[in-house]
């Protein structure tokens, strides 16, 4: 039985004698002709016809697919999911993305450098080249330059093949068989998976230890010895000597308007800046139930769910006073709470405050019904 034919391959002893027979064995057009030499020379990409390769491209995407995951993730995480204001900032600061951004780029193009060449291009795992096979490699791997005209697809014409390559002038023609595929024997493939593996485990082993052993080695020394501010500690670099510092005054956090008014007279001249709508309405009556009966009774007539060992007593809020409190004042008292009543700011929105002031007026009006409110 002939083995089938993987190429016919011939030796040229200078770079310019394969270079000038190149163009002359492509125009015979009797298989993919391609070159092996034993170093790179320049221009035999252009003389063999190669397209670029795709791995450029292949890289550019991975690098941009890999910025917008960063970016995505980190906007997803800090703007939507988990949405923490640091440092008075915006939930979208995309400035501190950066460096993630940039890392995943580099890790996604090297990956797919490194795996797109050797998986997809170079077509890993490929355990024998017919090549690697022939005489010719001791030449090609020192000072011979070799030119195959490889069967493409079909089947090669090995006279006019070794015609061909003759008439270019190569020397010592060779026949190479297709090699047939050798996967590397088992025990071979687990020892060489177990030396990798005990070699990783001894290196982590070893560098655990050199750590934990010497945590400070220098440069790191002067990164511990840095003055620098620890909570609890003394420092002597404020004048109090306190190392936690209040913020600075007039610090408002993000979100929150400062409440400046001091008293209910103060007060009395705030709108309600809520329009009187059935949905307003059923939000006040929300927070009322949840957070105001259980004191001032489901009403607001004062008669609290709770037991006598509250104490206090909780204003009977359908009393005329009341009635006639301006919306301002109702809403101070939420805002900075009165005796035993503590104040709701830090519980209720804005928009709940004035909600459950407009509920209030509701449960009002509903105990005083006058005879025009039938009409
Ligand atoms: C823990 C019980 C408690 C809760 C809950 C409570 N209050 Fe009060 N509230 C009181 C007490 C006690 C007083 C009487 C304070 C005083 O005059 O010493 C009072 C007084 C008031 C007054 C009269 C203030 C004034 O100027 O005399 C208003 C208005 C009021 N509450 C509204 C509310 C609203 C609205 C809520 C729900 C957001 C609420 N309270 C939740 C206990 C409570």
């Amino acid at each position: 039985m002939t083995d089938r034919v993987f190429a016919v391959v011939g030796l040229f002893s200078s770079a310019q004698a394969l270079m000038d027979a190149i163009p002359k064995v492509r125009a015979r057009t009797l298989g993919t002709v391609e070159a092996y030499t034993p170093y790179p020379i320049h221009g035999i990409e252009d003389a063999l016809g190669l397209r670029r390769s795709p791995l450029g491209g292949m890289v550019m995407v991975a690098g941009v697919l890999g910025a917008a995951t960063a970016l995505f993730f980190q906007w997803w995480m800090s703007a939507v999911d988990y949405p923490i204001v640091v440092g008075g900032k915006a939930l979208f600061s995309w400035q501190a993305f950066v460096p993630i951004m940039f890392e995943l780029t580099v890790l996604f193009a090297t990956f797919t450098a490194g795996l797109g060449m050797l998986l997809l291009l170079n077509r890993l795992p490929f355990f024998s080249h017919p090549v690697l096979a022939s005489k010719a490699i001791a030449g090609i791997t020192r000072d011979k330059f070799a030119l195959a005209i490889e069967a493409d697809g079909g089947a090669l014409d090995v006279d006019a093949a070794s015609a061909a390559l003759r008439a270019a002038g190569a020397a010592d023609l060779e026949v190479l068989p297709v090699a047939v595929a050798q996967p590397p024997a088992l025990n071979e493939l687990s020892r060489s998976v177990m030396g990798i593996a005990i070699s990783c485990l001894v290196a982590g082993y070893v560098m655990y230890w050199l750590i934990k052993l010497f945590p400070v080695l220098p440069p790191m020394v002067h990164m511990q010895e840095q003055p620098r501010l620890d909570v609890y500690k003394a420092s002597e670099l404020f004048k109090d000597g306190h190392g936690m510092q209040l913020p600075v005054a007039g610090t408002v956090a993000r979100g929150y308007l400062p409440y400046l008014i001091e008293s209910p007279e103060q007060a009395a001249a705030l709108v309600n800046p809520l329009p009187r709508t059935s949905e307003v309405l059923q939000k006040g009556r929300t927070v009322w139930n949840n957070r105001c009966g259980v004191c001032h009774g489901a009403l607001g007539n004062g008669v609290p769910t709770l037991t006598a060992a509250y104490g206090a007593k909780p204003a009977n809020l359908q009393a005329q006073t009341f009635r006639e409190y301006p919306d301002g004042k109702i809403y101070h008292v939420i805002m900075v709470g009165k005796n035993a009543m503590p104040s709701y700011a830090a519980d209720l929105t804005d928009d709940e405050r004035w909600a459950v002031v407009h509920y209030l007026r509701v449960l009002q009006r509903a105990q005083n019904a006058k005879d025009e409110d039938l009409k």
